[in-house]
């Protein structure tokens, strides 16, 4: 038992060693990043609060792999499906604060942090216009937001950007962007064109001047402000600058070089989420994307859009008269239609026109021998040879040929039936020959005896003969009676 011990352990740590992997594989490591979510993932226009002490040192899960180029508008870095999100036109003014950037390599990250955000975007006189405000304790435009209409031009004038002197004007700089950059002359455009006016300031100190007042004037002239603190920016002053909510406008990264690790929030924030792929559209039947975040509902067919342009209803079909229903058309709530016929009539196989119902087949029509379909989806009873129909026009009685008075029976006509019938004679009367005419039976006798002068042969054959004739009619009447009974409630068809 024990000297077995050791030779099945291998074995066991084979089978257990996946385990082992996957235990080591979930203990935290001090690698791993805490950051529960990718930071695209944070949602749309949704960028959370970041003051200081956030989480300095730690590396989000980065979006992109880091180095990977960001290709034009529209690419989400591969955090969202495509055509989710389409960057929308914007005239964008960034204000960078150059003044503590003595290190060159710092300043290098601000611009770095610049351009991806214009990699995003979908950079035209069209589409987006971007300007840069640099200041310290000058303000320098450096370029306008109609100098460059490409992405190429624009990159490379964010490139040849120096820092100024020392000091940090941000009053200065958010006026002077609000009174030279968001100018129509500067390239701005009108309040009728419905661009967004965005500024993007980006410092990392504290504001030398006031800046309440001048914030408060820009964004009253309808420029949305987003503040990007770094390291021992003055947290306060940048929530008096930002639009509202600061949680959605306020940024704050601990060091230069984590910066550009915002440009993929900003991206998200300056893309047009399509309503459509959110699920937020409102549209009853279908969503259609017309691009900029902006769309429309559409109906399925058979269905017109209602006022509200979201909600849809049946077209009625039957009103418009192109129906086809030979009797009665009915919208069906799918938004389609059926024909339906009056009562008595049948929806004939191109389900449209409709035929009389053939009420003989249907076995309602109380017929006692033959009913005959009309065309006009009505019928009528017959009756079998030798009958007529009855006063009902159901029923049928025999028709009595006898009583037609044709018959030529000379003492008494006995009807047989469906159209038969034959001939008797009175008592003390045979029947001659022909089946119609009598002869008294003296008379008979005497025919006899003039054959056998005895005539008592002659009369027993008389009364034999007279007795199985009285048989034979008795066997015929019971048949004809019989007969009667079974046809009386068949229901015959012809
Ligand atoms: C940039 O735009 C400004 C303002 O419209 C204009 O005065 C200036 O000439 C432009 N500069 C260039 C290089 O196009």
């Amino acid at each position: 038992m024990l000297d077995t011990m050791p030779r099945r352990l291998p074995g066991l740590l084979l089978l257990l060693w996946p385990l082992l992997l996957l235990l080591l594989l979930l203990l935290p490591s001090p690698a791993a990043p805490t950051a529960p979510r990718p930071l695209a993932r944070s949602g749309f226009r949704r960028l959370g609060t970041h003051g200081p002490g956030g989480s300095p040192g730690h590396r989000p899960a980065p979006a992109v792999p880091t180095g990977a180029p960001y290709s034009g508008a529209g690419q989400s870095g591969g955090t969202r499906g495509a055509g989710v999100c389409k960057s929308r036109p914007l005239d964008l003014v960034f204000i960078i604060d150059s003044s503590r950037s003595v290190r060159p390599s710092e300043f290098t990250k601000v611009k770095t942090f610049v351009s991806r955000i214009i990699d995003t975007l979908d950079i035209g006189a069209a589409d987006t216009r971007v300007a840069l405000v640099n200041y310290a304790s000058t303000v320098k435009i450096e370029f306008h937001l109609q100098n460059h209409s490409d992405k190429q031009s624009l990159k490379q004038a964010v490139a040849r950007i120096t820092p100024l002197s020392t000091g940090t004007m941000s009053g200065l700089a958010i006026q002077t962007a609000m009174e030279k950059a968001f100018t129509v002359e500067a390239g701005a455009r009108g309040p009728s064109s419905n661009i967004p006016k965005v500024a993007i300031i980006v410092t990392d100190g504290r504001p030398q001047d006031q800046v309440n007042e001048v914030a408060a004037q820009a964004r009253a002239a309808g420029i949305e402000l987003y503040a990007v603190g770094v390291g021992r920016a003055d947290m306060e002053s940048l929530k008096t600058i930002a639009s509202k909510p600061l949680d959605e406008h306020v940024f704050y990264v601990e060091t230069y070089g984590v910066i550009e690790k915002l440009s993929s929030r900003f991206q998200e924030t300056f893309c047009a989420a399509d309503p459509c792929v959110l699920g937020t559209h409102g549209c009853q039947h279908v969503c259609i994307s017309d691009g900029d975040g902006r769309h429309h509902c559409e109906c399925s067919q058979g269905y017109s859009l209602n006022a509200d342009k979201k909600t849809c209803s049946a077209i009625d079909k039957c009103a418009l008269n192109t129906h086809g229903c030979g009797h009665i058309c009915v919208n069906d709530r799918s938004g389609s239609y059926h024909c339906e016929c009056y009562e008595g009539y049948t929806l004939n196989a191109d389900r449209k026109t409709c035929s009389a119902q053939d009420q003989c087949a249907a076995g309602t029509h109380g017929c006692q021998h033959v009913c005959v379909s009309d065309r006009a989806g009505s019928h009528h009873c017959e009756c079998y040879e030798g009958y007529t129909l009855n006063a009902d026009k159901k029923t049928c009685s025999v028709r009595d040929k006898c009583a037609l008075g044709s018959h030529g029976c000379q003492h008494i006509c006995v009807s047989d039936g469906a159209a038969a019938y034959h001939c008797d004679c009175y008592t003390g009367f045979t029947l001659n020959e022909d089946k119609r005419t009598c002869s008294a039976v003296e008379e008979a006798r005497r025919l006899i005896s003039t054959e056998d002068a005895c005539g008592c042969e002659a009369t027993l054959a008389f009364q034999e003969k007279v007795s199985s004739s009285l048989q034979r009619l008795n066997a015929k009447i019971d048949d004809i009676l019989g007969k009667l009974q079974a046809n009386e409630y068949g229901q015959i068809h012809r």
